[in-house]
């Protein structure tokens, strides 16, 4: 277990603002969870678990307390019949590493298992996974994670936990709300993949995609490398520009409300989605600067940090883009990335 003192957080986060935390923890085998947990519990100090700190903003006035920097990996096959298999993998392995070996595995008749592959490119671990209910281009965590275990804080021991206890929802989960909030690190997440293939109808912009290049081979390896086109092309690559991916959550309205939006013009996806996106881009929005963060002009629910000095000017540009937005169609925003630290 390495402990090193005085870390920005922004050296620590894709969006690449925040004070210093105290102590950075990190988080090579299970058994560093006990010894971590210790070490804070005695010092009185509450602790925050990172993983690739993509999709956490750092505050201005830091940590007092002990960053757990997840650094568990490992993937294994625990089961298989012929149909589907079980894939545990440790937290704090890539959630892209996970999808590459999936679509790679071989599964008795060609190459690829199915459930994950539309995850592609997400930066980020797979410990995040259970936590936002992560998912993109139609496919979510929900529909394949079989369980998770966990450090269990609060009674300090490993729990099994089954996904249908984790009540998972949009970007929503037991460890993202209420009293789970800070209590369990997730240490694995096993998935159950199935051999066969997705079927279109797929989500928009994959089906434009798979469409225009007269593509019908759904091969967990095809859609991986659509996904991985198609997110190039939107989203901002974590290593040259500073973002959190979608900044905003997409608003969800019910029916009679979806309807009323639907007849002043407003794109209702399935479910009373809105795209965020298209409202922050139809309030004028895309590629404006505010206070050194610019909204981005590929994909406007993304926030890019130019030259931002301060989480305080995160806090000033999120409420331009979130009044502007407010003015002209009625919604309020709300953020989507977590946060750590004092303000
Ligand atoms: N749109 C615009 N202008 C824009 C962007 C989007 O008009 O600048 C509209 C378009 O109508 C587009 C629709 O919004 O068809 C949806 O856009 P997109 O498919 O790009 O997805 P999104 O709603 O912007 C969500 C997730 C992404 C995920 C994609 C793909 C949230 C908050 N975001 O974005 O997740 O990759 O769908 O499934 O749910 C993340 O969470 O960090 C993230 C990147």
């Amino acid at each position: 277990m390495k402990i090193r003192e005085n870390i920005a957080i922004a050296e620590l986060t894709t969006m690449r603002l925040g004070g210093a935390a105290r102590y950075v923890i990190d988080i090579e085998e299970d058994k560093d969870l006990a010894e971590a947990y210790k070490f804070a519990r005695e010092q009185n100090l509450p602790t925050y678990i990172l993983g690739g700190g993509s999709n956490v903003i750092g505050r201005d006035g830091g940590f007092n307390g002990a960053v757990l920097v997840n650094k568990l990996r490992g993937i294994y096959v625990i089961d298989s019949d012929e149909q589907s298999i079980r894939l545990c993998a440790k937290s704090g392995e890539l959630l892209d590493d996970l999808v590459e070996y999936s679509v790679k595995l071989w599964n008795g008749e060609s190459y690829g298992y199915s459930g994950i592959e539309a995850l592609s490119k997400i930066p980020g671990t797979v410990g995040a996974m259970p936590v936002q209910n992560v998912g993109a281009y139609g496919q979510e965590t929900k529909q394949v994670l079989h369980a998770v275990c966990v450090y269990d804080y609060q009674d300090n021991c490993f729990k099994h936990m089954m996904a249908d206890e984790l009540d998972l929802g949009y970007r929503h989960s037991v460890f993202n709300s209420g009293d789970g909030v800070g209590r369990y690190f997730i240490s694995s997440v096993t998935l159950e993949l199935n051999k066969t293939w997705l079927q279109p109808p797929f989500y928009t912009s994959l089906q434009t995609y798979l469409d225009e290049r007269e593509i019908t081979n759904f091969t967990p390896q095809v859609i991986r490398d659509a996904v991985a086109e198609i997110r190039a092309s939107k989203l901002p690559n974590p290593a040259k520009e500073a973002s959190a991916g979608s900044f905003f959550k997409n608003v969800y309205l019910d029916e009679a409300k979806a309807a009323e939006a639907a007849a002043k013009g407003i794109p209702v996806w399935e479910g009373g989605k809105i795209p965020s996106g298209w409202l922050i881009e139809n309030a004028g929005l895309k590629g404006k600067e505010f206070y050194g963060m610019r909204v981005s002009d590929k994909a406007a629910l993304v926030l890019i940090n130019d030259h931002a000095a301060s989480y305080a000017d995160l806090a000033k540009a999120r409420q331009a883009v979130i009044d502007a937005v407010e003015a002209k169609f009625g919604y309020r925003l709300e953020q989507e990335p977590m946060e750590l630290g004092d303000a």
